[in-house]
């Protein structure tokens, strides 16, 4: 069997704030975050972990007590908003209202101005995905929309609804192939 681990960063000073992108530092609850799962992964013990995560500080700060050989790839960074990075919800709807309501409208294909998509994203994962399936124990450590299209792929979740998938903070994803099929179990980390 293989399993394949996955985590969103522990909650960013932005996350706090409803900020989107950039590349904000972990928040205390985010730092907490980054200790559980380190002690996490002590607990479960898993031969030759490997851990990635994307380019972007909070999902390095996250990985920074894990004692395994890590990488950082910006395949893995969150969907980039271009010229709505670093804004709130609220404040997009005051700057950029015609952009939120055509995003509302196919969130899976809209691309920010200057920026990308959920199907950008999609495409850039594609390397990943496949150096992934001959790898066991790599935790991934990235973003909420890059989570979702990984998700999205490995539990065939139809496209339009990708951009809608729940994933938590603070939840250690593990990702099993047994037989053909991908099979998900999550733990919360308590905190
Ligand atoms: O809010 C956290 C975040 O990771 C943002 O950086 C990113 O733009 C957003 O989630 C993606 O979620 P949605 O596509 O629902 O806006």
């Amino acid at each position: 069997q293989q399993n394949i681990y996955f985590s969103r960063h522990g909650e960013s000073e932005f996350n706090v704030i409803g900020r989107i992108g950039g590349d904000a530092p972990l928040s205390p609850r985010g730092r907490v975050y980054a200790h559980a799962l380190a002690n996490h992964l002590r607990t479960l013990n898993l031969p030759a972990l490997q851990v990635w995560t994307s380019t972007l500080k909070r999902t390095k700060a996250t990985a920074a007590n894990i004692h395994a050989p890590q990488q950082h790839l910006s395949e893995l960074d969150e969907v980039f908003s271009g010229d709505c990075e670093s804004l709130t919800y609220e404040e997009l709807q005051e700057r950029f209202p015609r952009e939120l309501a055509l995003r509302d409208r196919d969130k899976l294909k809209y691309r920010y101005p200057q920026g990308e998509s959920y199907v950008d994203v999609m495409q850039r994962l594609v390397p990943i995905l496949t150096q992934l399936e001959s790898e066991n124990n790599v935790l991934t450590i990235s973003h909420q929309a890059v989570l979702r299209c990984v998700l999205g792929y490995y539990l065939e979740i139809p496209a339009e609804e990708i951009p809608y998938v729940h994933v938590p903070l603070h939840t250690i994803i593990k990702v099993s192939l047994k037989g053909y099929k991908y099979t998900m179990e999550t733990v919360k980390m308590p905190i």
